[in-house]
């Protein structure tokens, strides 16, 4: 083939899970279906700049590159990035050919304690995914996006959730056709307005790097007492959120989210060993939403990631009395008061 050099440039959002991926199989494969909201603004722009290697200079050193991030060469995301490129090396042979520059930058702030490991990996997976376009042009879409989000998985698992949107199933559950443990799908059910442009109001309790990594965290669930029911549990509120989203019931949905938040955490709190990743911030605030809800009747709920960091959903409708609540009552419990509005977004776009 005669591609030689070249450049391509994706932006690629976070997501955050309603039914939520803990605890993994060889090879990125989840031990539960889970499923997330992909967010809009929370974002990572990469753009990969390739040029060929003469023949015999790569193949036994790996794959070589370069990562610049916010500007400034980081040889501290280097590893990760080798992991990625082995792990996809067996379904991208040609990446062997080439050498590279990975030129990111996030529109978070860094260190804000929000993982950029979804948006960072699914963003990369594009990008790999535009080069095998150019290589192989007939490459059609619905397998490009499939397999950029089956490479994404390979980097960081919740990161096959970013690569669409508005709502995407990763693992494979019973009564959603297509869905697949090794590539993130959209939702394919009806969803209810309420449901089409919610808002994430991220609440930033602790910016800090968190003291238990989520691969510790999903390897923790081996063995954990729990775990068969916590994987069962899973696959009963994905169930139980189809009709919830069918239906616009925003009650059955905090119901189900809040529990999958919980849940999580409390995994976290009875494995061997435990952790805990709430901070005081975290309950006092969610302590606060829970009055909220009980005296204006606005349904709004929380979720958390593996962090302790509180993301507030509720819908649009609410924002301004929510971000009023917000300014006079939750940025106190947040480190430097800050938070992000976010909101359901449609998922990455080449630039
Ligand atoms: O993608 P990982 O390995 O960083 O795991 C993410 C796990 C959670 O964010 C806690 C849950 C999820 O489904 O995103």
């Amino acid at each position: 083939n005669a591609v030689e050099s070249g450049s391509v440039c994706w932006e690629a959002p976070s997501n955050i899970a309603l039914v939520k991926y803990w605890g993994k199989k060889e090879n990125q494969i989840p031990a539960n279906p889970s499923i997330s909201f992909t967010l809009k603004n929370c974002k990572t722009t990469t753009r990969l700049n390739y040029v060929k290697v003469s023949d015999n200079s790569t193949t036994s050193r790996g794959i070589e590159f370069d990562v610049i991030f916010e500007g400034v060469k980081k040889e501290s995301f280097k590893p990760k990035i080798v992991s990625f490129f082995k792990r996809i090396l067996p379904y991208c042979s040609y990446l062997e050919e080439f050498k590279f520059e990975v030129v990111s930058d996030n529109s978070f702030p860094h260190s804000s304690g929000i993982a950029s490991s979804a948006s960072g990996m699914s963003a990369l997976a594009l990008c790999v995914m535009s080069l095998e376009k150019s290589l192989f042009p007939e490459t059609e879409d619905d397998f490009f996006y499939k397999k950029a989000s089956f490479l994404a998985r390979l980097g960081s698992g919740s990161a096959c959730r970013s690569v669409r949107g508005d709502l995407v199933v990763w693992g494979q559950h019973q009564e959603i056709p297509l869905s697949s443990d090794t590539y993130g799908v959209q939702y394919p059910f009806k969803i209810a307005d309420v449901f089409k442009d919610y808002q994430d109001t991220i609440l930033l309790v602790d910016k800090g790097k968190k003291q238990v990594s989520s691969t510790v965290g999903h390897d923790l669930m081996h063995g954990h007492a729990f775990a068969a029911a916590r994987f069962q549990q899973a696959h009963d509120h994905l169930s139980a959120l189809i009709p919830a989203f069918e239906k616009g019931d925003v009650k059955q949905f905090i119901k189900i989210v809040e529990r999958e938040a919980l849940t999580l955490h409390a995994m976290m709190m009875s494995s061997d060993p435990y952790f805990l990743l709430m901070k005081p911030n975290t309950l006092a605030i969610i302590n606060k939403i829970w009055e909220k809800r009980e005296e204006s009747k606005i349904p709004v709920c929380f979720t958390l990631d593996a962090g302790a960091n509180v993301h507030m959903l509720y819908p649009s409708q609410f924002k301004e009395e929510i971000l009023e609540f917000v300014k006079n009552e939750l940025v106190v419990y947040c480190e430097n008061g800050h938070y992000i509005c976010d909101e359901i977004g449609k998922g990455s776009k080449k630039l």
